[in-house]
């Protein structure tokens, strides 16, 4: 029986038991059978559909400092005199990362020479913000003044101010905007009034309410989303990207550090990945590079998991690999970024990291050596990697990969190989359809316990739905995944670490879907797939107990999937409950060892009669609902509804640690 017969056939069977007499559920919160990570749920980063540049990152400039194979890619120039000038200058000595200058020469007093950015898929500013607007500029000769304002694409004015540039050395000029309204696909237009000759740079639009206040900050409302999911790691800076499509445009972290302004360029790996998703403008400008992703995770309480290359380029690309007697620049990579993460400010990476603004360290706990690395050539690098990071840190745990799939001979042969290293964690990924999540709810219960844990490092329901783009991340896509992860709860002495992927998506610039948040340039929408993550962390709990039907784990009988844990802290018994049948079922939980007093429960619905249904920018149909439960005698009774995840918390003393 293939997966789709196997679920249409649990759908049936839900379907025709409606009139069943109350489910019964035992939960036993004296049985504690294993403790539960903190890190249990966390989140994973990679700037795929724009979601870094143009999207978490808060810059509104593209190509902001001229270094995209075509210097005026996202920019229109408008230079009517011939006898004016516009020249790009290679200047290797002020930078030899971000080497390009714009020279602009104006010849006449007539202020028609101008230069429009576009933004990513234009510039959003919200009405009242406020919005830094900055240039690294050299003025030459003359007395140039440079007229800013962001314009709806009719021309109506949002913004303005005007800068008056001195003749001189370099220097950071800045001016404070304020948008008069919001502008959805706005563009930014400098104006070179009078006459004379300058420099320019790192042309930045930036709003001043980011995420923490923190200056090259997140976009707030994108990180104020991350932050409401309660992540327990950040994984970054990829997924694919880490790899390059060749060596050359592997992921290097060095080239992410230091001041903004001489930060190199890269073409983005998603850049021309899927033809009929082609984005030709998509580079990494590395203003979001590592130190900023560390100060993300810092400031979403989160452990950091920077993944690095292990000297090989994507496998669905060019494949290429470093040779095996040249991996030591690689490795020393990895070892120098666990130096600028966690060294003291007296060594080399140390310092830079406090110059930066971090002299505290970062306290960097896990790296992880690849990203979706596969066959005889991973495994071999992996173990000259781990060789030298154990013996240097050892206190630093590693995460391996086992492949692009989730079952099958690459991925047999990873887990064979590495099953005795010094691995800590293995990495599995699986993108597969909704059925495959339902029937694979107890995946991890017949796991051997042997040899590392596992880091469920990227997942998400495959659903064909195909209206619009945020259409894939279907309801039924959504509860695939609450019936799995009740399984990974259940198994969460082996399982440590779980995150959804991708992350994010621009709806104008998307390669890769479903995702778990979807934005355009002044909006963000919560998926009903978010929802279920966001519910499964913030009630991850400290310790997992047993919740059975007739002795049994709850996993597709009577189309219910269950999982509970303890939450030590908050004094709580959770328990997760996932029914997939389009009928409503009756269930009593029967909890253990409560005292003989009146409880109430708390219960969290997300549900949806519609397995297509999604959420969009415009409607947010799927989201979490509350009621309470009277709990009594010990028994919880509750109607799950047809197709619906539901979160009980019980709270049976108060909360030992504030949330
Ligand atoms: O999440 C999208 C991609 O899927 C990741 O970059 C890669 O690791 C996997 O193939």
């Amino acid at each position: 029986m293939n997966l789709k017969s196997t679920y249409i056939l649990l759908l049936i069977a839900g379907f025709y038991l409606p009139g069943r007499s109350q489910i019964k559920l035992a939960v036993k919160p004296n049985e504690v059978t294993s403790d539960i990570s903190p890190q249990m749920w966390g989140i994973f980063f990679e700037d795929i559909n724009f979601a870094a540049d143009g999207g978490l990152y808060a810059e509104l400039i593209k190509n902001g400092s001229f270094q995209f194979p075509i210097a005026l890619t996202g920019w229109r120039l408008n230079k009517p005199k011939a006898e004016d000038q516009w020249l790009i200058i290679n200047q290797q000595k002020r930078s030899i990362t971000n080497t390009r200058v714009a020279r602009i020469v104006k010849t006449t007093d007539s202020s028609a020479y101008t230069l429009t950015n576009e933004g990513y898929r234009g510039i959003g500013l919200l009405k009242n913000d406020k919005y830094n607007f900055s240039v690294w500029a050299r003025a030459m000769s003359g007395n140039l003044k440079l007229r800013i304002e962001v314009l709806r694409s009719t021309g109506a004015r949002i913004a303005s101010g005007e800068i008056i540039t001195t003749p001189g050395s370099w220097k950071k000029y800045e001016l404070a905007l304020t948008a008069a309204d919001s502008v959805y696909g706005g563009v930014l237009k400098i104006s070179f009034i009078g006459k004379g000759s300058i420099e320019m740079d790192n042309v930045s639009l930036f709003p001043v309410n980011t995420f923490k206040n923190r200056p090259n900050g997140m976009r707030a409302d994108l990180a104020g989303l991350l932050d409401s999911l309660k992540p327990g790691f950040v994984r970054f800076p990829g997924g694919c990207i880490v790899e390059g499509r060749d060596l050359q445009n592997r992921y290097q972290w060095k080239n992410t550090v230091g001041p903004v302004e001489n930060r190199g360029l890269i073409v983005n790996r998603w850049n021309m990945e899927f033809a009929r998703r082609a984005a030709p403008d998509y580079y990494q400008s590395f203003g979001l590079g590592f130190y900023e992703y560390f100060q993300l995770a810092e400031d979403l309480g989160a452990e950091p998991l920077p993944i690095i290359n292990c000297g090989m380029a994507c496998q669905f690309n060019s494949g290429e690999v470093a040779a095996m007697d040249e991996l030591d620049p690689y490795i020393q990579d990895a070892l120098d970024l666990i130096e600028f993460a966690n060294g003291t400010v007296q060594t080399k990476w140390g310092k830079l990291r406090a110059s930066m603004g971090h002299p505290a360290p970062f306290n960097l706990k896990m790296l992880g050596v690849g990203n979706e690395q596969w066959d005889a050539q991973y495994i071999e690098r992996y173990l000259v990697f781990e060789k030298a990071l154990k013996t240097k840190y050892p206190q630093i745990k590693l995460v391996a990969g086992s492949g692009p799939s989730a079952s099958g001979v690459l991925f047999d042969y990873a887990w064979k190989q590495l099953k005795t290293s010094k691995a800590d964690f293995m990495d599995e990924h699986y993108y597969l359809p909704p059925a495959w999540f339902f029937n694979n709810a107890k995946r991890y219960d017949r796991y051997d316990r042997e040899g590392p844990k596992i880091f469920a490092g990227e997942y998400a329901a495959h659903d064909k739905e195909e209206a619009i783009p945020e259409s894939r991340n279907s309801w039924l896509s959504a509860l695939a995944e609450a019936a799995f992860m009740t399984g990974l709860e259940r198994n969460a002495d082996l399982v440590r670490m779980c995150s959804y992927a991708p992350l994010m998506a621009h709806v104008d610039a998307w390669q890769w879907r479903p995702d778990l948040i979807w934005f355009d340039n002044l909006k963000a929408s919560a998926t009903p797939n978010y929802y279920v993550q966001k519910l499964f962390s913030n009630f991850k709990g400290t310790h997992i107990i047993s919740v059975t039907m007739q002795d049994s784990i709850v996993a597709g009988q009577d189309s219910l999937f269950a999982s509970s844990v303890l939450d030590k802290n908050q004094n709580q018994v959770i328990i997760k409950l996932v029914n997939m049948a389009r009928s409503s079922k009756k269930v009593e939980i029967h909890i253990d060892g409560l005292p003989p007093d009146k409880f109430q429960a708390r219960g969290i619905t997300l549900t949806s009669r519609l397995s297509n249904d999604f959420n969009s920018l415009k409607n947010t149909k799927i989201q979490p609902q509350e009621k309470q439960y009277d709990i009594l005698n010990s028994i919880l009774a509750a109607e799950m509804a047809p197709s619906s995840f539901q979160v009980f918390i019980i709270q049976y003393g108060s909360p030992k640690i504030s949330k």
